[in-house]
């Protein structure tokens, strides 16, 4: 996609206002190096999508941040700045050139690879950024245990790239669309997408990350609660709002291990025939707490629904705050529904009804991120 200076430039640009970054070789080297992938792979493109994290055709800033929550030194955030460049850069030139494209919808590679080199040739010579870009890009230091790319190959490439201006530029020139002033514009232009992608990664705080890593993880040890986890999970139910502050809500902890495997006998009867859970499922997934949350017949709000589905998230996430996991449960209504009897065995308050439950407990099991359906948001501005 673009060609080092271009990157390098944009990755100086984006650092003006990061001490941390601006004068730090290892970014510059990050800023380069998704491409190392050549070394590999020579010009062979199939792997590119995947060492750019999803950003090949178009920028996928959530791949970016997945990549920085795990590794976040300054060379993966110049690796992280590269790839949302480039996403940008695919999306913008096709956009800006369409006659570039050729009826397949790729760029013509004659006028493309032209236009490239020209101008990063150019931006090389006239830059007065260049030795001081290219020096930084000697001293950084590439990781040895990077997910996609090995230390030799950062290594090779690096050589590579600070070789590549030694000669005069291979291509006949001059730019005929992707010349100076269209790369000048986009370079000011590719900034925003960084900053945010950036700026949501220092986001990523204690309470981001438990939102963030919640899961229906449906796997417990049998390790108990101790009492003051149960308590903090108390303190998280109650410290919920409610609308109008109404606090219709009514929680019943239950640890009680007979009770429980005893309720969730009495839902695989209720379970539809030949269901494909089969016929040893436990609904409460065996975990060694569960927290029914109960309403009264006549809530004082309308939103009471509302206040337990916020007080059932609440609980999800202290229970993630201490190192555990749960399961919101809906599916136990089938049981009080067939035998209002389970109320009074719970003890639950006089007239009240199972709203939602959540089991929590020691994971045994791990679980993806649910995927997200399409057009679930929109910003009006
Ligand atoms: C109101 C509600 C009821 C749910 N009921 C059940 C249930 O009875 N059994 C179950 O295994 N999961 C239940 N879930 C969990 C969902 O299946 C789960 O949240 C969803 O698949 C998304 O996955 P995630 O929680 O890992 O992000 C329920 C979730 C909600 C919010």
């Amino acid at each position: 996609m673009a060609l080092p200076m271009v990157h390098l430039l944009a990755a100086w640009d984006w650092a003006q206002d990061k001490p941390e970054l601006r004068e730090n070789p290892d970014y510059y080297l990050g800023a380069i190096s998704p491409d190392a992938i050549h070394i590999r792979d020579g010009d062979d493109k199939s792997r590119k999508n995947a060492v750019h994290f999803n950003n090949w055709r178009s920028p996928d800033p959530d791949a970016v941040l997945a990549y920085w929550r795990k590794r976040f030194t300054p060379f993966d955030i110049g690796y992280g700045i590269h790839v949302l460049l480039d996403g940008q850069w695919a999306v913008d030139f096709r956009r800006t050139f369409p006659q570039m494209l050729l009826p397949s919808g790729k760029p013509d590679p004659k006028l493309y690879y032209n236009d490239t080199c020209a101008t990063d040739f150019q931006l090389y010579a006239e830059s007065p950024l260049t030795p001081r870009l290219m020096e930084f890009v000697r001293r950084g230091r590439a990781p040895e245990d990077h997910p996609m790319l090995t230390l030799h190959e950062f290594d090779a490439w690096r050589e590579m790239t600070l070789n590549f201006y030694d000669r005069p530029c291979p291509m006949e020139g001059p730019a005929r669309y992707l010349d100076m002033d269209y790369t000048r514009g986009f370079l000011k232009s590719c900034l925003p997408l960084m900053t945010t992608t950036y700026e949501r990664m220092l986001h990523m705080n204690e309470i981001q990350r438990a939102i963030l890593d919640r899961r229906s993880t449906r796997g417990f040890s049998d390790v108990p609660l101790t009492d003051a986890e149960i308590q903090t999970l108390v303190d998280a139910a109650l410290a919920a709002p409610t609308a109008r502050n109404c606090q219709d809500w009514h929680f019943t902890f239950v640890t009680n291990r007979a009770l429980l495997d005893e309720f969730s006998a009495a839902y695989r009867p209720l379970m539809p025939a030949g269901a494909a859970e089969g016929n040893t499922y436990d609904v409460l997934f065996h975990a060694p707490l569960c927290v029914f949350i109960t309403l009264p017949e006549a809530p004082g709000s309308r939103f009471a629904q509302v206040d337990a589905g916020i007080a059932v998230e609440n609980l999800a996430l202290s229970a993630m705050g201490m190192g555990m996991g749960s399961v919101i449960l809906g599916r136990p209504k089938e049981v009080f529904d067939a035998d209002p009897a389970w109320e009074a065995r719970f003890g639950f308050p006089a007239g009240h009804h199972f709203a939602i439950a959540i089991v929590i407990g020691h994971n045994t099991a791990t679980k993806e991120a649910h995927p997200i359906g399409e057009g679930k948001t929109h910003f009006v501005k």
